[in-house]
């Protein structure tokens, strides 16, 4: 039985085909939604849709680029022809850039690591708040990081592109609040997603395991850990909630 009843909704969700964002679109459509599954990546779009039809559930896989303005509007309309409303939208998509000192990150990753995580959900924001505003309802997952926190050494761009989408959800929280339309954003540490995967390769190994020691409960967490703290946020039982950023880490910033 599902938590949240989001029977007769549409859910949006971007970076679909990662390990958080199928999670998402899984949970979303346990719960009854229907679902817009975007990602750059067409196979794994396409997969994530696959994947909720096989559950029984509404879905379609939209490739778009989200630093792309033109794409990201193009996202937006398409989900309407679909299903005519979004209600949920976890604007997910993201890329951690190579693991390099800040003297030594190249400047085209660093721009591209800033396009990604927050002219992305900048641009996501924008358009979807359009159509929430004509609604007169919705709500907007962000996802942010630890990494919205505190600094990583190998990591610069990452960290100053989830330090700045807080204030962007912030921000955008505040522009709607009136409306009761709602933003906020997710902060996972540590999930078991290609993402960590790709980090961990470019550690020493020692390193690695020292990321996973640092841990109070002793793990990382599991996309669906992520996923429906995603859905409990977008939900009416989050009803008074906005403007917020919700830690989910195992403990990883109590100390
Ligand atoms: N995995 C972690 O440890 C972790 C921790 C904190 C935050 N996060 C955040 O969670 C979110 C999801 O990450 P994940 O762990 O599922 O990673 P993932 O690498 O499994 O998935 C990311 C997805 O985003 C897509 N994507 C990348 N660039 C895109 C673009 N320009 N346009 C559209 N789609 C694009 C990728 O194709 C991929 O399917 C990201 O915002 C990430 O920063 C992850």
């Amino acid at each position: 039985m599902a938590r949240h009843d989001f029977s007769d909704k549409v859910a949006l969700v971007t970076g679909a085909g990662g390990g958080i964002g199928r999670a998402a679109c899984i949970e979303f459509a346990r719960a009854g939604a229907a679902l817009a599954c975007v990602d750059v990546d067409a196979a794994r779009a396409q997969a994530t849709a696959a994947a909720v039809r096989d559950l029984g559930g509404r879905a379609i896989a939209l490739v778009a680029d989200v630093t792309d303005a033109a794409a990201v509007e193009r996202y937006v309309a398409d989900t309407l022809v679909a299903f005519g409303r979004i209600d949920a939208f976890a604007n997910n998509a993201g890329y951690q850039g190579r693991l390099l000192p800040l003297v030594d990150y190249p400047d085209d990753e660093f721009d591209r690591v800033i396009a990604i995580n927050l002219r992305g959900a900048y641009l996501g924001l924008k358009h979807v708040l359009r159509v929430m505003l004509r609604q007169g309802s919705g709500a907007v997952v962000n996802t942010g990081s630890i990494g919205s926190f505190i600094g990583y050494g190998g990591l610069c761009a990452y960290a100053a592109s989830k330090h700045a989408l807080i204030g962007l959800s912030k921000s955008a929280a505040l522009s709607v609040a009136k409306t009761g339309i709602r933003v906020n954003t997710v902060c996972p540490g540590g999930t078991e997603t290609e993402m960590i995967r790709a980090i961990e390769a470019a550690l020493p190994r020692d390193e690695a395991a020292r990321m996973i020691s640092a841990i109070p409960d002793g793990r990382r967490a599991w996309p669906e850990e992520i996923a429906r703290t995603i859905l409990f946020l977008a939900s009416d039982d989050a009803s008074h909630i906005t403007g917020q950023s919700l830690v989910i880490d195992g403990g990883r910033l109590a100390g």
